[in-house]
């Protein structure tokens, strides 16, 4: 099949386990997209540092531009604001889609970065930026766009939501239990985004752009994170019969959206209640739809890989189908799948 260069930005946590699949599943992922993904390049800021998976060392490079201009898609997974929003700005203008997983960026510069990608044609996708292997942003933004989204209920940090669940169920103490968050490869670069609720915020902000059809920013999001939790308001919250977790609030009000993330107190016997560890859920309310959860892993390398790689499948057939004009019935002619396989 034609071959489509995938150039990566980032060699983290998530973009060693994309990095991994591309070098490991290539085959199997040509026979779903009809082109063949081949990694072209991986830009890191230490070619040396050690990585949870083995790379290819002459795909390693510091020059993350030469990665942009080598590929036909990209994927950014490094984070931060500066220098990513020119690097992700420069694949977009040169009409190249971009994968992206990171909030922070999209919740600051989304809709520049959209208008980059609609005047090129390119396109933009960002499942892993919310909830991590949860899909929640292509639901929003296509399965619910002829309905009307009321409110989204969402414990959208993975980090936060297993200090909390630490704390109330081992009595660990906050900073055992974040420790434990990073080891498990949950928390941000700085883990302030997650404990001060601006991972939380940065996520709110890009679900509600899609589910109430604007641009909001972080800024709109009034924001209190979860260090003021104590072990004794966790006591008092169970006593009550109630759990205290990190909630992301996005709700049609009188005046427009109200948009909030804080610690919040929540029945026990709520579906929201009884998400454990770095799981992440979003309780979504809809004028026809009525009530939906989803549910999954919200962080860690795998799940998260898992979103982005889905985007870049998905980006892949849409290159695929434009360049080429397979007929999408011609996929029935590839090779089917044996029951002994699945
Ligand atoms: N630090 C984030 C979290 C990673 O803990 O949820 C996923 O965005």
């Amino acid at each position: 099949p034609p071959v489509l260069k995938v150039g990566l930005l980032g060699a983290g946590t998530v973009g060693s386990q994309v990095a991994h699949v591309l070098l490991t599943r290539a085959d199997e992922l040509a026979l779903r997209t009809g082109v063949q993904l081949q990694l072209s390049g991986i830009a890191v800021r230490d070619t040396a540092a050690p990585r949870d998976v083995a790379l290819p060392a002459e795909l390693l490079t510091t020059d993350a531009d030469a990665v942009i201009d080598g590929a036909d898609v990209v994927v950014e997974l490094t984070g931060g604001i500066d220098p990513t929003r020119a690097r992700v700005l420069r694949a977009l203008n040169a009409g190249k889609s971009v994968i992206t997983g990171n909030k922070a960026l999209l919740a600051e510069h989304g809709r520049e970065l959209q208008d980059a990608a609609a005047a090129t044609g390119a396109q933009l996708s960002y499942e892993a930026a919310v909830a991590g292997a949860i899909p929640i942003v292509r639901p929003m933004r296509d399965s619910l766009a002829g309905d009307r989204v009321e409110r989204f209920l969402g414990i959208m940090n993975g980090t936060t939501n297993f200090v909390l669940d630490q704390m109330d169920t081992t009595g660990a103490a906050f900073d055992a239990a974040l420790a434990e968050a990073q080891e498990l490869g949950y928390a941000e670069a700085d883990p302030t985004a997650d404990v001060a609720g601006h991972d939380a915020a940065a996520k709110t902000a890009v679900l509600a752009s899609l589910a109430f059809h604007s641009s909001y920013t972080i800024d709109d999001v009034h924001c209190e994170g979860i260090r003021s939790v104590t072990a004794e308001d966790m006591a008092a919250a169970r006593e009550a019969g109630y759990v205290i977790k990190l909630l992301s609030v996005g709700e049609r009000c009188a005046d427009g959206v109200n948009l909030r993330v804080g610690p919040v107190m929540i029945p026990r016997e709520h579906v929201l209640g009884g998400v454990r560890g770095a799981y992440n859920a979003v309780f979504v309310t809809a004028a026809a739809a009525g009530s939906l959860m989803f549910y999954g892993q919200g962080a860690g390398g795998e799940p998260t890989a898992s979103a982005v790689l889905g985007d870049l499948v998905s980006a892949a057939r849409a290159i695929a189908l434009g360049a080429q004009g397979i007929p999408l019935a011609d996929y029935a002619a590839l090779p089917a799948v044996s029951m002994d396989e699945v």
